[in-house]
């Protein structure tokens, strides 16, 4: 009988000896393919962490960049060059230095949604899952720059009560999501908590009972005695939100929050990316240093 695909990509996996990383939002038989399914602090962790010869990342370019970053001696894969996030590309470098030269006192966090030449021109790094520690880690009077999703940096403003300059970046998935879902959403399923992600609009936030990166809306919903959720975040995450719990129902706010970038990557994909060990992931010095620096220093914010 024939190797199934699934069968040959453990084959490559073993060969190459290689771990495979999955974000939450990736398709399913991609999360099910992989060694660790997380968010985007947990990959880091676990990337900086491996003793893999390969790192296969399955996200979008800035995890995978972040990865390599942090593995400076291991190979970065990804199976689609060109699953990139857009929010991501709302900031460059470029931008970054001129509004830095009107504010030189300031501090800049950016969110690991941000390329490496973003990274590098900034002070530290944070995720959604520790965006409010981070702010908190910083010296209470000094001015804070935050790159590039505004709505992060709102609600982590909110919550550390600094005071932030915001970026006008979003994402364009989780700003599908609008307060007339969540009224809507109440209304059919009366008894359900509503959890969304921080990349929401203050609206849908205001709106929520709890706000969370994705693994701190598993975390939520697998502690909760509430048995009905309504997820305010890409679609993707139900996959494991549904597999973890199976005496719990879980309905999105909309349908309509799919982020296409993290759904380019099969299994497919994955396999010829083993096979000819194709699409490396490189970020080149003196970028790279300055970068890794800004993502250390949030690794090192307990
Ligand atoms: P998490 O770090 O919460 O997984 O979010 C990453 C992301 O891209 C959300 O859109
Ligand atoms: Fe970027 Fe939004 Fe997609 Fe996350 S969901 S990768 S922030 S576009």
């Amino acid at each position: 009988m024939s190797e199934s695909l699934i069968e040959k990509l453990q084959r490559l996996k073993r060969e190459r000896r290689a771990v495979i990383l999955a974000h939450n939002y990736q398709r399913p038989e991609v999360q099910d393919a992989a060694d660790y399914v997380g968010d985007s602090l947990g990959l880091s962790r676990q990337a900086a962490r491996t003793a893999a010869d390969v790192i296969l990342f399955c996200g979008v370019d800035f995890m995978a960049e972040t990865a390599a970053l942090l593995c400076p001696g291991r190979k970065v894969l990804v199976p689609e060059p060109r699953a990139g996030c857009p929010m991501a590309n709302m900031a460059t470098a470029r931008e970054l230095r001129r509004l830095k030269e009107t504010h030189p006192d300031a501090a800049v966090v950016c969110y690991v949604n941000s390329s490496a030449e973003v990274k590098a021109e900034s002070d530290v790094c944070c995720t959604s899952a520790n965006a409010v520690r981070v702010l908190e880690s910083l010296p209470p009077e000094r001015e804070i720059l935050f790159v590039p999703d505004q709505s992060l940096g709102d609600y982590a403003a909110r919550k550390s009560g600094r005071k932030v300059v915001l970026w006008p970046g979003y994402c364009p998935t989780h700003h599908r999501i609008l307060a007339e879902d969540i009224h809507h959403a109440r209304a059919a399923h009366p008894g359900a908590l509503v959890v969304a992600h921080p990349e929401c609009t203050r609206d849908v936030l205001d709106l929520s009972d709890h706000v969370a990166s994705t693994t701190g809306i598993l975390d939520f919903c697998r502690a909760s005695s509430a048995r009905e959720f309504v997820i305010g975040t890409e679609i993707g995450l139900l996959h494991r939100l549904a597999r973890e719990n199976p005496g719990k129902a879980f309905f999105p706010a909309t349908p309509h929050s799919d982020c296409p970038n993290m759904k380019l990557n099969t299994i497919e994909k994955m396999v010829w990316s083993l096979e000819d060990m194709i699409h490396e992931v490189r970020v080149e010095e003196p970028i790279a240093s300055r970068a890794r620096r800004a993502i250390e220093r949030m690794l090192a914010i307990p």
